[in-house]
């Protein structure tokens, strides 16, 4: 049996990537790291929180002794780094708190893996290290040698992330892969991001605020089929090596709009055209050709089949949403765990 270490796994793709692991793979026990920030929501674990193959722990991956501690304690074989804050717009409020974790924070963890001799570390990171693409030049798609060339904090963040973890290979011979994912889609998304707020506005009759002209491109990927290209990349994948993840899914902002109003049945009056993201990249399109050649990665769920299922969950998960639009789901930590502490 494996011991795994999901960093961020009270968010939205570690969380889906728990849930992948303890349902797919037998041999795997996994240990849950996570801050609980604004974006961690332990709701997103509830169902298997009690899975005795399942261990969360409290705790900021920024917190060298603490992260220490647990390395000695559990003798991880695998570590992957989901931890993050992810949101985009945030990090132009409010680069620091991306330095600390997305930099910082991935250090630690490298450090770790170094001291205790983790026999793999994963670092989940994203297509946005790239940069953008123009929306003339359809022909051009992000490979592993396209240069990184960031737009935003949180962007910047990421790729300072990836070249330390480059260079801890290359200086300490850590032996870590790199997966650069495009934009995921599916349940336990928090809706901050695009597709669950537009869900659940349009639910709740709300403007529905597309920035800009609406015509950004996004690469769709169904979170389920990232959580396999991990668990590919951890199993096969060649150390040292960047995996670039997408499913050639490219849809303009405003296509994926209008598809959840006419699937819920609402006007597109809903929709606000509000003042443009600074800095917003224009076309993100990842190749995907060396996942499928090495490791035999490629997606399996089509943007109309996995759109379909989102607004499904979000339908049939009230609970899990309407928590965190009260505010409720940060008291959860203490209800399910005040009295154990
Ligand atoms: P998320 O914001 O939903 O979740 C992040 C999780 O990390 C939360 O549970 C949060 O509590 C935890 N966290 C934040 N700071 C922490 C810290 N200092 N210590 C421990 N835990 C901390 O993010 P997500 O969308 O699930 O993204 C996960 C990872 O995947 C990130 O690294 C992100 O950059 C990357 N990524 C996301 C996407 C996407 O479309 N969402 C695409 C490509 C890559
Ligand atoms: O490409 C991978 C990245 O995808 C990840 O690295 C990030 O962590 C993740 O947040 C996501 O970044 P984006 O900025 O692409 O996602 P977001 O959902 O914030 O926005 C998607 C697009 O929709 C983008 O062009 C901005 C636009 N948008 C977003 C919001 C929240 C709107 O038009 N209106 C909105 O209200």
């Amino acid at each position: 049996m494996k011991n795994i270490l999901v960093t961020g796994g009270a968010g939205f793709i570690g969380g889906n990537f728990i849930h992948y692991l303890l349902q797919n793979r037998s041999d795997c026990r996994v240990v849950c790291f996570d801050a609980l920030t604004y974006a961690g929501n332990l709701e997103t674990l509830g169902e298997v929180l009690d899975n005795p193959r399942l261990r969360f722990v409290h705790g900021d991956i920024t917190d060298r002794g603490a992260v220490y501690r647990l390395f000695e304690e559990e003798g991880f074989d695998a570590v992957v780094n989901f931890a993050a804050e992810s949101h985009v717009d945030r990090s132009i409020d409010t680069p620091e708190i991306f330095l600390k974790t997305n930099i910082l924070g991935t250090q630690v963890l490298l450090d770790a893996c170094n001291k205790f001799q983790t026999k793999r570390y994963h670092q989940v990171s994203t297509d946005e290290v790239y940069g953008d693409l123009p929306l003339d030049r359809p022909d051009l798609f992000f490979t592993e040698e396209t240069p990184l060339h960031t737009s935003s904090p949180y962007s910047a963040s990421k790729a300072s992330a990836d070249l330390l973890v480059m260079a801890y290979y290359r200086t300490y011979s850590t032996p870590v892969t790199i997966s650069r994912c495009s934009n995921n889609y599916g349940p336990y998304h928090f809706p901050e991001k695009l597709i669950p707020l537009m869900i659940l506005n349009a639910l709740e009759d709300k403007p529905l605020p597309v920035y800009g002209d609406g015509k950004n491109v996004r690469d769709w990927l169904y979170v389920e089929d990232h959580c396999r290209a991990i668990e590919l990349i951890l199993e096969k994948g060649r150390v040292g090596e960047i995996y670039n993840v997408g499913g050639h899914n490219e849809k303009q902002n405003i296509e994926v709009v209008k598809t959840i109003l006419k699937a819920l049945g609402k006007g597109e009056e809903l929709i606000t055209f509000v003042r443009d993201r600074p800095g917003h990249d224009r076309r993100y399109a990842i190749d995907p050709a060396k996942i499928h050649r090495e490791l035999g990665w490629l997606p399996r769920t089509s943007f109309d089949d996995g759109i379909q299922k989102t607004m499904d969950w979000y339908l049939k998960n009230r609970a899990w949403w309407e928590h965190i639009r009260s505010g409720d789901y940060q008291n959860y930590y203490e209800k399910q765990y005040g009295m154990r502490l």
